[in-house]
């Protein structure tokens, strides 16, 4: 009779436990929405401080980015906010399904299926186990299916999504593509993650002088992505890192031309980027348009190497920003390092930086007079994943 009593006890404060459990993830991702408005709120406001100012209209305007460049380096510095502790919950699992290219146990046999098979505006993660094999797709992930997982179940380089569009491709409404649809995998839903996944495009790089060949293996246009332990290949344009806050760890990055590129805010972290360029290229193509955009990368810990002469990047934006720190470079650097992409306007409002690079293609003596080398405090915003605001929503 004890025992009988004791299993019923247990099982009440089992049942207890899981509707807590439900509850409090349920609030969670409501603390997490509201939480997300009051910082897009407070991102505006400021930028109406900054922009509404009529003091700031009679200074220099070198002066006026300058000040920008600070309180924004600041603001970055010092974000943190309470949401990280609800954040991480969303990262439980609470759903597998399986993808293999031979199906059986009612497995997908292509990840675009599993996708699809999900419910819209769902607040549970699903996790979709891909096992080893070259899934020839063209995926989607659409801004409504959140809290998506896709994780390589063997080694990375097993576990394979390859397709092969490139921009000039005319596609069934007689239209070209475009750069901005040629990725195999088009990411539009936020906090998805990515593990142990290789990305292709197989499209074949671009002779000298042909046009139009740009090629995406991933399109990453959702809010709070991270991707661990993954390879993006391709030649041209391989990573578009369109827009929103992204975290790449431990990522292996090919490309021949602007091979990560867009206007995301994202923290590459121990990543190696492989150049595979036959003469003057740039390794990054920032976009950012205006002092106001919250928006640029920063490489730490990462080790650049290939072939070819490489730019660490050029001006695809007037405000483009990018900042490599900690990180080895080959002798395949332009020893000037950044390029105005022809316009030396650019030179004025773009933010270049390096902070404790090293190797042969990191000597600072040859780089552009407005690159900056940065000091120890400058660095600190660049280095962690408050860059990002990742405390509140990467969940290694
Ligand atoms: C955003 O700001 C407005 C006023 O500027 C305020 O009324 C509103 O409550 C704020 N929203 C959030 C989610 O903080
Ligand atoms: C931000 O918050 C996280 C989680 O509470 C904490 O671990 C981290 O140290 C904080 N970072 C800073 C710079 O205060
Ligand atoms: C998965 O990725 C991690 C990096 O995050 C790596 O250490 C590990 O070796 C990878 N696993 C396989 C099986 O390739």
């Amino acid at each position: 009779m004890a025992m009988y009593m004791k299993f019923v006890q247990s099982l009440c404060i089992l049942l207890a436990m899981m509707i807590a459990v439900t509850v409090g993830l349920l609030n969670g991702h409501f603390a997490m929405w509201f939480a997300q408005a009051a910082i897009m709120n407070s991102t505006s406001s400021r930028i109406r401080r900054i922009g509404g100012n009529g003091e700031l209209s009679d200074i220099g305007e070198d002066e006026l980015i300058e000040q920008q460049m600070m309180q924004w380096v600041e603001y970055m510095g010092t974000r943190n906010h309470s949401a990280s502790q609800v954040a991480n919950k969303v990262f439980m699992p609470f759903s597998f399904l399986v993808v293999d290219t031979n199906g059986g146990n009612g497995h997908f046999t292509s990840i675009q299926q599993a996708v699809d098979s999900l419910e819209v505006l769902s607040a549970r993660r699903v996790i979709i186990l891909i096992n080893p094999g070259t899934y020839r797709e063209k995926l989607k992930i659409p801004w409504n299916k959140p809290y998506i997982t896709l994780q390589g179940t063997g080694a990375t380089s097993l576990c394979v999504i390859e397709w092969d569009d490139t921009a000039d491709k005319v596609a069934s409404d007689g239209q070209r593509l475009g750069t901005f649809n040629t990725a195999t995998v088009t990411i539009d839903a936020p906090y998805f993650v990515a593990r142990n996944l290789t990305f292709k495009n197989t499209a074949s790089p671009p002779t000298s002088g042909s046009r139009n060949k740009q090629a995406s293996a991933v399109r990453v246009s959702g809010d709070a992505s991270t991707f661990v332990g993954c390879q993006f290949l391709g030649s041209q344009d391989t990573l578009y890192d369109h827009k929103g806050r992204h975290f790449f760890q431990d990522c292996y990055i090919e490309g021949s031309v602007d091979f990560i590129f867009g206007d995301g805010l994202s923290l590459y972290r121990n990543s190696h980027l492989h150049a595979v360029s036959a003469n003057y290229e740039a390794l990054t193509a920032q976009s950012r348009s205006s002092p106001l955009e919250q928006s640029g990368f920063s490489f730490v810990n990462c080790k650049v190497t290939g072939s070819g002469l490489l730019y660490l990047g050029r001006a695809w934006g007037t405000f483009s920003r990018v900042v490599y720190a900690y990180t080895y470079m080959d002798n395949i650097i332009v020893p000037e390092g950044w390029n105005d992409w022809g316009d030396s306007n650019r030179e004025r409002t773009v933010y270049y930086a390096e902070y404790k690079c090293y190797g042969p293609g990191a000597n600072p003596q040859g780089r552009v007079a407005w690159s900056h080398q940065l000091s120890d405090q400058e660095a600190q915003p660049f280095l962690g994943l408050n860059f990002v605001d990742g405390y509140e929503w990467i969940g290694l």
